[in-house]
């Protein structure tokens, strides 16, 4: 088949490690797909760092990349809100097909987004907004869609829960070990929304809203984060037989008034050690998702860092380059938003 252009936004811990996945790969993309995928353009902010691609393919105007003639997908991992949006919301328009690891943007802009992906006919994919490497998304939209999803827990921060495992293993130093989460490429560019909670909220309002087919955002998500928990927290769980995890927990509850709702929450947690979760450590996560039919089903590996992530993405883009190939258009995200099950706010 034709060549699918990709242009690629970002080029920092996730975006480094999708160009060399698209340029070391190519071969066997171009079999998995039925057409060869080529690197359209790379937007970075700084054109001087040195980096692993051509330098003819960098620029630092991502606006006029994404709606290039020769660009079919457009792969956002610049992060952020406002730029992404305006840069995916111009894609999705002009007919590319979008692919994106930004938890901060979807948990308060898919519906907005999915809805342009719908009118224009593409695909909208966040496999890697989510717990990194680990499958969870798309077994939520797809393989469950004829489940009824109960709950979904877990713990969805790498950066946190390699800060709460280090201190928990060796009474590490807080401040030490969230500096090695930013080196290893855990953390948010700014890590107050690891530590504060607001990335797993994100994570949880992309979970609630897919697992129970309705639309949650941050804001309905209660929050609390890690920044007050100290080693002698840490300390005093492991005599109760217990660590700490920072937990995101989304279930359907009935409210007083006997109505459905969803509750979608995040908080350092007591789990005790023989709990299964107490075992997922250094920038590891884990899903546990109770379905009405399926029972329980834990999903479980690398939650944050550069290769991980870049594995959902590359997921997302072979999907979304085989539908430009075949015809074909992955599921909707907009369509399955119709219950109008409320979220709870702060229980
Ligand atoms: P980085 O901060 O490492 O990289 C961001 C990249 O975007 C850099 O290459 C930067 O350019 C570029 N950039 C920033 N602003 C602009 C702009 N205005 N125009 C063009 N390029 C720009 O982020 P990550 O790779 O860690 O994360 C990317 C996204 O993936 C985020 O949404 C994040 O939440 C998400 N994510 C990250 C994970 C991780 O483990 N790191 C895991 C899952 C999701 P320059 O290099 O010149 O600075
Ligand atoms: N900062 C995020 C984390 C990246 O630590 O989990 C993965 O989404």
């Amino acid at each position: 088949g034709r060549p699918i252009g990709v242009a690629v936004l970002g080029m920092g811990n996730v975006g480094a490690e999708v160009v060399r996945i698209l340029l070391q790969n190519s071969d066997d993309l171009r079999a998995r797909v039925g057409a060869p995928i080529e690197i359209r353009g790379v937007a970075v902010r700084n054109l001087d760092k040195a980096r692993a691609c051509a330098t003819s393919l960098l620029t630092d105007d991502p606006a006029s990349l994404v709606v290039r003639d020769d660009v079919d997908i457009v792969v956002e991992l610049i992060g952020g809100i406002d730029v992404p949006r305006t840069l995916i919301a111009t894609a999705l328009e002009h007919g590319k097909s979008v692919v994106t690891a930004n938890k901060a943007l979807l948990a308060d802009y898919t519906g907005e987004l999915a809805t342009l992906a719908a009118s224009a006919k593409v695909d909208l994919y966040f496999e890697a907004s989510v717990a990194g490497a680990i499958p969870v998304v798309r077994p939520l939209m797809q393989s469950l869609a004829g489940d009824t999803v109960q709950r979904v827990a877990g713990i969805v921060n790498g950066t946190t829960n390699f800060i709460l495992s280090a201190m928990a293993a060796d009474g590490d130093d807080y401040d030490v070990v969230l500096a090695e989460a930013g080196r290893l490429g855990y953390a948010e560019a700014d890590p107050t929304a690891d530590v504060e909670g607001y990335d797993a909220a994100a994570k949880a309002a992309i979970l609630a809203s897919i697992a129970f087919h309705t639309r949650v955002t941050a804001s309905d998500v209660y929050r609390e984060g890690i920044s007050s928990i100290t080693s002698d927290d840490l300390v005093s769980a492991a005599t109760l037989d217990c660590t700490i995890k920072l937990l995101s927990i989304c279930e359907r509850i009935n409210d007083s008034s006997g109505r459905q709702r969803i509750s979608a929450r995040v908080y350092p947690a007591l789990v005790p050690h023989t709990h299964p979760l107490a075992s997922v450590n250094g920038a590891f996560n884990a899903v546990v998702v109770e379905a009405e039919n399926a029972g329980r089903l834990m999903f479980y590996g690398q939650g944050a860092g550069g290769a991980p992530t870049a594995s959902a993405v590359m997921g997302d883009l072979v999907m979304a380059a085989r539908n430009k190939v075949h015809g074909g258009r992955g599921p909707l995200e907009s369509t399955y938003a119709s219950l109008p099950i409320a979220p709870m706010g702060d229980v």
